[in-house]
């Protein structure tokens, strides 16, 4: 693959803290912006798959194509986001920007083991290694440290870990980064910067104020800015297979700016400095 595309794996100890919902929101983002993107849903739930809009059909999902990592085509076998035909008629555009979806399903959980050998955590990089045109991979994880995510870490040159201005997934957070250097020192010293997202944050609530602020002290200069907000109509915009830039609506403005403020950090980051 290139070497200008950014891979980056959204991840996080627990589940329900908005990995799939970041992924989805720089998606949404780098679709709005035209950066070619890819999506690996490495999630068995393939929570990003259904809402993005897309399903298997007679293409190989993510889970069978890891299994035949050396010889598996990813670029035969990505869907195209159901939300790439909705931007083209908002902005009529002739040229549609380009949104894939490398589909998932139950299969991949078969990696989902905390004993995976060394070269099966190289499957995805050999996969993604046989890919070009993206300047973006995004990699939506499981909630757990085991296999799939080990294997998503190992193909990223950036970690983004979501968590909730909560006491648990603060917790849970700062244990993650604790086995991210301990599997950077193991697997992947290349490995590049890890950060920090704030989800679903309420300005009205005193808890979130304590717990952002905590975070801030935890995570310093590796907790990116924006956080982003908690929005009402986020899960019917979920549901409906929307793509957030595209909701009509003038509600979603301000996490659509939050968004967009978030894929530049992405993009500008510089993948060879790493945190300590
Ligand atoms: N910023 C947000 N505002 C409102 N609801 C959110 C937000 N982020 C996530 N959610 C909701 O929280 C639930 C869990 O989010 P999800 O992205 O599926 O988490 P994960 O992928 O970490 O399991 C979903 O129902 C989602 O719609
Ligand atoms: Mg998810």
């Amino acid at each position: 693959m290139v070497c200008s595309v950014h891979v980056v794996s959204i991840s996080s100890l627990k589940g329900g803290v908005g990995k799939t919902s970041v992924t989805l929101g720089l998606a949404s983002a780098a679709l709005a912006a035209g950066i070619p993107t890819l999506v690996i849903d490495l999630d068995p739930h393939a929570d990003a798959s259904t809402g993005l809009g897309v399903r298997s059909d007679n293409k190989q999902t993510i889970g069978q194509m890891l299994k035949n990592a050396r010889r598996a085509k990813l670029q035969d076998n990505v869907a195209a986001s159901a939300w790439q035909s909705k931007a083209a008629e908002k902005k009529s555009r002739t040229r549609i920007p380009v949104l894939d979806v490398a589909v998932g399903d139950a299969y991949t959980g078969i990696y989902d083991r905390p004993d995976l050998r060394t070269r099966d955590l190289r499957r995805l990089t050999q996969l993604l290694g046989r890919t070009s045109g993206y300047q973006l991979v995004l990699i939506d994880c499981p909630p757990s440290l085991n296999g799939l995510t080990r294997m998503a870490w190992s193909a990223s040159d950036q970690l983004l870990l979501v968590a909730e201005p909560s006491l648990f997934s603060v917790a849970g957070t700062e244990r993650t980064q604790r086995a991210l250097e301990l599997f950077r020192q193991e697997f992947a010293p290349t490995l590049g910067p890890v950060k920090v997202v704030a989800n679903r944050v309420r300005k009205d609530s005193a808890e979130h104020t304590f717990r952002i602020n905590e975070m801030r002290q935890m995570f310093g200069a590796n907790m990116l800015t924006p956080e982003i907000p908690e929005h009402p109509e986020w899960q019917q915009i979920q549901g409906a297979a929307y793509s957030v830039h595209h909701w009509p609506s003038k509600s979603t403005g301000p996490i659509v700016a939050q968004f967009d403020a978030l894929l530049k950090e992405v993009m500008a980051t510089d993948k060879t400095a790493r945190t300590a």
